[in-house]
């Protein structure tokens, strides 16, 4: 059976070459439609790269935890959680999902391979080792039988079909202000705005530590996507590709979770230099727009980003594109499933009673954990 296996494997498996060649294609497109993206004027929270990340944190029980507290942290202007000013030096971490048959194909032995390894304890071994180094370090190569035994096929010709979600890493992210009203024992109350005024005081909740955003491509046939998603909280929206204008025009929005957000996405989303759509970041809490201005996105309380031309993230600079089902193994932080933050904190007293408002939340989880926008 084994053998059998290996001898179809033999036979629908294209020649390396091929298979790098289509690997270069897709990477120069990865690049090329990465996206400009424009964090907010004031924005004091800036990207940062994994690596420098996983040098401030240690792991266990699941999370990622700053090694100084966070109040310690948020203190010192230098600190890691205030990230780097991006242009050039901060990577967006590009993860490829192949839809061809050769892309399907190595992902079910992929699928097979990792399913022995999918146990919750496997993932902890890779944390709580002593160092996070091992976050870096790659998975084990699964593959050292490949090699050597597909038939070189230069007449297969593969269209290229794949998608690409671009991940943007923040070692911060603000919460909001809601005006509040102090009920000593009972905790604080979200109270409504009278006439535009705080009658109580303003309380930032929602902050966390580690953020991670996306946006998505889709490519079929084209040396041009067919479609964009671009996610903001917990709401995305769908674009598609139009090559005349070239510019993303609207056709839906979704809601993830949660019941209060919808909120009002452009018809157009503009591309810089022919190719880089244009997004924007919003101010402290890094939700993705596709227009600069106040984007409302949760009715009770009512909570709003803000975002605009503040410094513009040219992320082709340096992007690292990583394929989520080949021979290349990702690095072990890709396959974290656990939380990229500290633990919630300062939570709301009722909070047993399903009151659930902290001033700090759980980091977001890895991004194994995370839905993917597009399928095949
Ligand atoms: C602030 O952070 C920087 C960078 O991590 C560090 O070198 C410096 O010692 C810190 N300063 C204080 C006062 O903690």
């Amino acid at each position: 059976m084994r053998g059998c296996f290996f001898i179809i494997l033999s036979i629908l498996r294209p020649g390396r070459s091929t298979r790098i060649e289509e690997e270069n294609q897709v990477r120069s497109l990865v690049q090329a439609w990465s996206p400009l993206v424009w964090l907010a004027p004031g924005e004091e929270f800036l990207p940062l790269g994994v690596p420098e990340f996983l040098e401030n944190v240690h792991a266990g029980d699941n999370y990622l935890r700053t090694r100084e507290s966070v109040e310690l942290l948020l203190q010192n202007r230098s600190s890691f959680l205030y990230g780097r000013k991006p242009a050039g030096t901060v990577p967006i971490y590009a993860l490829v999902k192949s839809c061809t048959a050769l892309g399907r194909f190595s992902k079910a032995i992929r699928s097979g391979w990792s399913r022995t390894n999918s146990v919750r304890s496997e993932d902890l071994n890779i944390l709580t080792g002593v160092q996070n180094n091992d976050l870096l370090s790659k998975e084990s190569s699964m593959d050292s039988y490949e090699e050597d035994n597909f038939i070189f096929d230069k007449r297969r010709y593969r269209k290229l079909h794949f998608h690409v979600t671009y991940w943007m890493f923040y070692p911060f992210s603000k919460g909001k202000a809601v005006c509040v009203l102090d009920l000593g024992f009972f905790g604080s109350w979200p109270i409504p705005l009278v006439g535009g005024k705080c009658m109580g005081r303003f309380k930032e909740y929602g902050n966390h530590v580690g953020d991670w955003e996306h946006m998505s491509l889709y490519f079929k046939t084209d040396d041009y996507p067919m479609a964009m998603y671009v996610s903001a909280h917990d709401a995305g929206a769908f674009y598609r590709y139009d090559r005349h204008s070239k510019t993303f025009i609207y056709e839906g929005q979704e809601t993830r979770k949660g019941i209060f957000q919808k909120p009002i996405f452009p018809e157009r989303v503009f591309t810089s230099a022919g190719s880089h759509p244009v997004l924007f970041s919003a101010k402290g809490s890094h939700g993705l727009w596709t227009a600069p201005g106040k984007h409302k996105f949760v009715r009770i309380p009512r909570l709003y980003d803000e975002s605009g031309f503040g410094t513009a993230w040219p992320t082709w600079q340096n992007v690292e594109v990583l394929h989520a089902e080949d021979r290349n193994p990702l690095p072990g932080w890709m396959t974290f499933r656990g939380k990229w933050g500290n633990p919630k904190s300062n939570c709301h007293p009722l909070a047993k009673l399903g009151f659930n408002i902290c001033e700090f939340v759980d980091g977001p989880t890895g991004i194994p954990m995370k839905k993917l926008n597009f399928q095949c």
